[in-house]
């Protein structure tokens, strides 16, 4: 039998459906709430409790520690497949096959060219612009040159949009980091793969050829997938809200990455290294800044611990962390930085602060290390994440426009001033 949930408000009982997800998550079904109780509503900021929507694209149990795209493991996925395939599998839902994937790469090819125009947008921007601003801009002004919203009944049209916002996103991603390092704004080469041609764009010189480093493309491979979904976070909802508007896909986005730049959300990675070289700077005493962690009346926070969901492990952290020794020992870096970090992590794990609020590391403590050893600028950190959470974003609009979600729109407790009269300026 479906189960119910009953809610009794001053003697009057309501009863609401039980909703079973896949993994036996149950969620109250309140849609009909304000009607049968006459408008009350429920509050919760910062939705802890509250579910958005019904999503068949990530499952995360944060108690368990468990990560799975698709219904695959994150695990998996990060030692067996390579990115623009699990972009494939987020968006469509299937790990494509050997023709569908070449078929995706070779269309993203296609459209991997930016109009010459936006060259003259990204050059009004000050070379002090922080890439992530930049990148917000730039993904709004592809509207521009992209008009006309996407018809989410054709499947080609919704495809086409997906394959140009795939091919050209990591364009704009790179420019932003040339254009702040003065160089020369590059187009890649279509015969390299899709991250080895976002190395190349970022990284390659006017006077030398490229040449690829496997290391270091692993790498980057391994973190985009880490960071290509994570269901219903901030920026996602960001996205799909933007979205269920009815604004187009690229200005989903572009919303997107402004949410995302965010220090309790992406870019935590860029804040995490800025505290790492504080503490360094400071002495290396990591005794001191857990103890200012720790004290309520110091804002300073732990960057890099903590998360809304998982309250055990972040599996995204464990796979970092082996991957950032295996990076820095492959390329012989020797990162002062990362001792730093381990003997934070080390303190935080066994202190009762920490352990009493389930503080563990997450994501983007150890990304970062990675990153800063791949040559990768701090401020583009969050790009990198962005270039990531790509797909995730796009498979989440995607879901919200196939299944038709009503426009987000939420209720609040109004708390303000009663009805009061006007008073003219000489009456104030
Ligand atoms: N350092 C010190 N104390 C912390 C930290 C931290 N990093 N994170 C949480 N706490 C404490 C809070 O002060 C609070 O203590 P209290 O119960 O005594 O008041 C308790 O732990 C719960 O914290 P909340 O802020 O209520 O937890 P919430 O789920 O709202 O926040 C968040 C999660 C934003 C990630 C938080 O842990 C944080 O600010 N972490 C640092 C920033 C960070 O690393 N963000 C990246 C998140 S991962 C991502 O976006 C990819």
């Amino acid at each position: 039998m479906s189960k119910k949930a009953t809610l009794e408000i001053d003697g009057n009982k309501y009863e609401f459906p039980i909703i079973e997800g896949t993994e036996k998550e149950l969620g109250i079904d309140i849609k009909t709430l304000r009607g049968v109780t006459g408008g009350i509503t429920t509050i919760d900021p910062g939705f802890k409790n509250t579910g958005s929507c019904e999503s068949g694209i990530t499952f995360l149990d944060g108690e368990k520690g468990i990560l799975r795209y698709r219904g695959y493991s994150i695990e998996e996925l990060a030692e067996k497949a390579d990115f623009l395939e699990v972009a494939y599998l987020l968006i469509f839902g299937e790990l494509p096959t050997a023709e569908q994937l070449d078929k995706f790469d070779k269309d993203i090819k296609e459209e991997s060219h930016v109009d010459e125009d936006m060259k003259r947008i990204l050059d009004g921007f000050p070379k002090s612009a922080h890439p992530m601003g930049v990148l917000s801009s730039l993904t709004s002004a592809l509207i521009a040159f992209n008009p006309g919203s996407v018809d989410v009944d054709s499947e080609e049209a919704m495809y086409n949009a997906i394959v140009k916002i795939m091919a050209k996103f990591p364009v704009l991603a790179a420019w932003t980091m040339r254009k702040r390092k003065s160089l020369p704004l590059d187009y890649g080469d279509s015969s390299l793969g899709y991250v080895e041609n976002l190395h190349k764009m970022m990284f390659s010189r006017p006077n030398k050829s490229y040449e690829a480093n496997k290391i270091v493309n692993e790498a980057l491979d391994k973190l985009l997938i880490l960071h290509a979904d994570h269901e219903q976070n901030c920026s996602t909802s960001t996205v799909r809200i933007v979205g269920s508007s009815h604004a187009g896909l690229f200005a989903s986005l572009s919303a997107g990455i402004s949410a995302l730049w965010g220090p309790l959300h992406g870019g935590a990675n860029q804040a995490v290294i800025e505290m790492l070289e504080a503490i360094k700077a400071d002495g290396g005493d990591t005794a001191k800044y857990i103890d200012k962690a720790k004290d309520k009346e110091d804002p300073f926070r732990l960057m890099g611990f903590g998360h809304r969901v998982y309250k055990n492990f972040d599996p995204r952290a464990k796979i970092i962390k082996v991957s950032a020794e295996e990076v820095l020992g492959d390329l012989g870096i020797e990162d002062p930085v990362l001792d730093i970090a381990k003997g934070l992590a080390k303190v935080a794990l066994e202190d009762e602060y920490f352990v009493k609020r389930k503080l563990y590391p997450n994501v983007d403590f150890y990304s970062g290390i990675i990153y800063r050893a791949l040559g990768i600028p701090t401020e583009m950190f969050t790009v990198m994440f962005a270039l990531g959470r790509l797909p995730g974003w796009i498979a989440q609009w995607r879901e919200m426009r196939l299944r038709k979600e009503p426009i987000g729109r939420p209720r609040q407790i109004y708390t303000g001033e009663n009805f009061r009269a006007f008073k003219s300026v000489s009456e104030r």
